[in-house]
This record gives structure tokens, sequence and C-alpha cells, in this order.
């Protein structure tokens, strides 16, 4: 099952943002008036731009004619496209991950290492996840965290979630090497890291059948 995960280095050229504010839809252009900051804005139709611009041939439409409608928790999807998506920024890199398997979910987060992150750990981490966290040297605890929120959090949005339910996921088994893991009910993923740059951790978790081989992801660098 293919998977490609392209990356967008941001701020964004202007001309990307230009073309991409022509195709946002009424309700896209209600949100970008509602944030208060350019950065956010510019990554906002970055993103959404490189979506239409893979999506789009998928479609068999113009990029102006990608419409999104949006699950319970607000997950963008297009009901009868035969790719999933799912798209994460964060700092200086935004993400759009683009899959043949029916469901996909993408993270990425600048790594800091100052916050406190063991008080952090005791709200949204797995018990287990927890005694792994305190068992690592203080110096590398940064690093995990990160590497294992991001893991989380593209579980959560491969189901489409909130992230208030991101403590009942244990992803541990995931940090050594790509994983299946299995949420009740709800089916299963591979979920493992995306390799983007030192000071950001990311992941990637594509919906699987339990005994399908481990996908294949691809990285490419977004220019234009
Ligand atoms: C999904 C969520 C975890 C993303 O958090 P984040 O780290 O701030 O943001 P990221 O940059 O990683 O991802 C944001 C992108 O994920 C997508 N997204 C939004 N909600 C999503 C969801 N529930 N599942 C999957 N993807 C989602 C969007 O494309 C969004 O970017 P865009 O709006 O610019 O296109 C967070 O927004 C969340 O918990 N949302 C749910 C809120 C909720 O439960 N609302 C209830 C209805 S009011």
């Amino acid at each position: 099952m293919r998977t490609d995960v392209w990356v967008i280095t941001l701020p964004a050229s202007k001309t990307l943002v230009q073309t991409g504010l022509q195709w946002l839809d009424p309700d896209e252009h209600a949100r970008l008036r509602r944030m208060p900051s350019e950065s956010n804005r510019d990554r906002f139709v970055a993103c959404r731009t490189v979506l239409r611009y893979c999506l789009a041939p998928h479609l068999n439409c113009s990029e102006a004619n990608v419409r999104f409608t949006y699950g319970a928790s607000g997950k963008p999807e297009i009901p009868g496209c035969s790719r999933s998506f799912n798209i994460s920024h964060s700092g200086d890199y935004g993400l759009v991950a683009i899959s043949l398997a029916p469901a996909v979910g993408v993270d990425i987060e600048h790594v800091n290492a100052r916050r406190n992150l063991a008080a952090l750990t005791r709200h949204v981490f797995h018990p287990n996840e927890i005694v792994a966290f305190d068992r690592v040297e203080p110096k590398l605890r940064g690093k995990f965290f990160y590497d294992l929120w991001v893991r989380k959090e593209a579980v959560t949005k491969w189901l489409g979630d909130s992230i208030f339910r991101v403590k009942d996921i244990n992803v541990l088994d995931t940090m050594s090497s790509p994983r299946v893991i299995t949420v009740n009910g709800r089916g299963s993923a591979w979920v493992m890291p995306v390799k983007v740059s030192s000071q950001y951790a990311s992941a990637v978790a594509i919906d699987t059948f339990i005994d399908s081989p481990c996908p294949t992801v691809t990285i490419h660098e977004w220019n234009g």
C-alpha cells in the first residue's frame, strides 16, 4: 500500500500561497479570516494547496473543485476519493500524507526539550508509556517524548478522533521499529517514523489488515 509524504518548507513561496488562495472554498476563507497570525494563515493555505495539487488528478477535477467534508472531530475527508490523506504542520514544516490505504494520519512536532515534559506525560501518556519515559536517561527524554507523542497523534489522526482520548493509545512497541497497533473495534494501522529534520519528530499511521506487510512510505520535498 503506497503512501507518499510531501514535506513543505515554511514559510511557503508567495506563488504557492497566492495560487492556493484562489482555490479555497467559502468555509476555508472564513477560517482564514479567524486566524490571528500571518504565519498561521500561510501554512494553512500552503498545505491545503499542496493537498489539492496531489488529490485533483485522482478526482478528475481541477484543484479549485476539490472540496472537503469533515468528520465528527474535524478530520478533512473526501467521500469516494481513491486516496486517503492527512495534514500536519509545526514550525518550519508542513506535511501532506497521501495514501492508497483507506485512512492515514500524520503528525510533526518541533522538539522542545525545555518544557516540563515529565508533568505532561501524566496527562497524555498511557501508564506503560509513563513507566518507559521515567526510565529514559534525563538528557534523552526530550527526543523520546516527542518521538512517542507524534506516533500517538498520528494514530489519533488516522482514526479521525479528538486528542482528548490520546492517553488510551499505547504506541510504545512502535518506538524501536515499525509495528501494527490495533485499536479495539476500530481497526489496525502500521505506525512508523517519517524522517524530516533532527529538530523535529514526525510519524505516520497507515490503515492496514493485521497480516499485511509493512507499507512503503516515500518522502518528497515540495518545490514550488
Ligand atoms: C486533530 C488534532 C489532534 C490536530 O492537532 P495539532 O497538533 O494542533 O495539529 P496538526 O498540525 O498536527 O494537524 C492539523 C491538521 O489535521 C487535520 N485534522 C483536523 N482535525 C483532525 C482529526 N480529528 N483527525 C485527523 N486530522 C485532523 C486538518 O487537516 C488540520 O489542518 P488544517 O485544518 O490546517 O487543514 C487536534 O486538532 C484535535 O484534537 N482536534 C479535535 C477537536 C475536536 O475533538 N473537536 C470536536 C468537534 S468540535
